[in-house]
């Protein structure tokens, strides 16, 4: 008995004096005193050896020695938790923190912006179509029926799970499902990717951007056509920008025409980017083709219209002085993280 009251003292003096500052250290004295192993429990073990009539006594000491010691262990615990509080209010909150890296425009975006934008403040709304397109929407509707050699102006990519199904070969699909839905006038520019089964090289790839434009209403004539043009290569490219139409051919416009603009990089005397001409082209356009109106329920006796496509590598290609149309999809961040600024 006498051995086992001074056992506990001993501990109980070692156990004041201990102290723990983080939640590992409150572990190993959880182990070493409660645990199945520890030393209460050894000292519980003694009690076999307690003479019969200390038993009693020896029973109650031990008792309050394991509450003592269960109490010392939440005591720990809890200035443990604590410290450990405290410790992170000492995180100091005036040190400047980590930049991180602010992400970019693609300058293909950048230049749709900027075209489309163009366009809005004179009215336009956007509308965006599918990528996957029938031959309907991509070239029959566009008075191209099945082999019609103009078929071949666009190398296509066909979807080999159904015959009938396209990679749109250009923005044009959209005006179809535009007029599709018969509500008249429609004035809209829309933008959106696609595909021809081209080589890829440095000036040509098999995927690309476009915006295409239309405006159907009663009385639309070529001079609207010009006069929207004008517009909006004068506030793309400048008011100094000498403007010209060419005639040309589209089975989707009749009339059609090209219209280039004087070589913003020469101003029109000659350089590599204008192949010496001082001119470069940057759009098709015409009025739309009365079989197309009619393709889409639109009585072409009451409404006439003006479309017109413009591709937008090329010019963000001139504007920012790329030399290589395949940087744009390679996404390496070095060439991406150049163009921050809006234009
Ligand atoms: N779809 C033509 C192309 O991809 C561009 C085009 C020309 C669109 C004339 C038009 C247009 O709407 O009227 O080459």
């Amino acid at each position: 008995m006498e051995q086992l009251l001074r056992q506990i003292d001993d501990h109980k003096k070692e156990i004041s004096s201990f102290n723990a500052t983080d939640e590992k250290q409150v572990e190993d004295f959880r182990i070493k005193y409660l645990g199945s192993k520890g030393i209460v429990k050894a000292i519980m073990g003694e009690m076999k050896n307690v003479a019969t009539e200390n038993k009693k006594e020896a029973g109650q000491l031990l008792n309050e020695f394991k509450v003592f010691v269960e109490g010392k262990y939440n005591e720990l615990k809890e200035s443990a938790v604590g410290s450990q509080e405290s410790s992170a209010s000492t995180i100091d909150l005036s040190l400047p923190g980590d930049n991180l890296p602010i992400g970019s425009r693609h300058p293909v975006v950048l230049m749709r912006n900027r075209i489309v934008s163009i366009f809005q403040r004179l009215g336009f709304a956007v509308a965006e179509g599918p990528e996957i397109e029938d031959d309907w929407h991509n070239f029959g509707a566009l008075n191209l029926p099945e082999h019609h050699p103009a078929r071949d102006m666009q190398d296509t990519f066909y979807v080999q799970q159904n015959p009938d199904w396209v990679l749109r070969t250009h923005t044009s699909n959209v005006q179809i499902r535009e007029m599709e839905k018969g509500k008249l006038p429609i004035r809209m520019v829309m933008p959106g990717r696609v595909y021809r089964n081209e080589t890829v090289s440095a000036r040509s790839h098999c995927f690309f951007h476009q915006v295409e434009g239309l405006y159907i209403d009663e009385n639309v004539s070529f001079a609207d056509l010009k006069q929207t043009l004008y517009f909006f290569v004068k506030e793309m490219y400048g008011k100094d920008v000498k403007v010209r139409f060419r005639p040309s051919y589209f089975p989707f416009t009749e009339p059609s025409a090209e219209m280039d603009v004087s070589c913003f990089i020469c101003g029109g005397s000659g350089c590599n980017i204008c192949k010496k001409t001082g001119w470069v082209e940057i759009l098709g356009c015409g009025m739309v083709h009365p079989n197309v109106l009619t393709n889409c329920n639109i009585d072409p006796a009451k409404y006439t219209g003006f479309a017109f496509g413009m591709g937008i590598e090329r010019p963000a290609m001139l504007k920012y002085e790329i030399n290589d149309i395949r940087l744009f999809s390679e996404n390496d961040v070095r060439f991406l993280k150049q163009f921050t600024s809006a234009i």
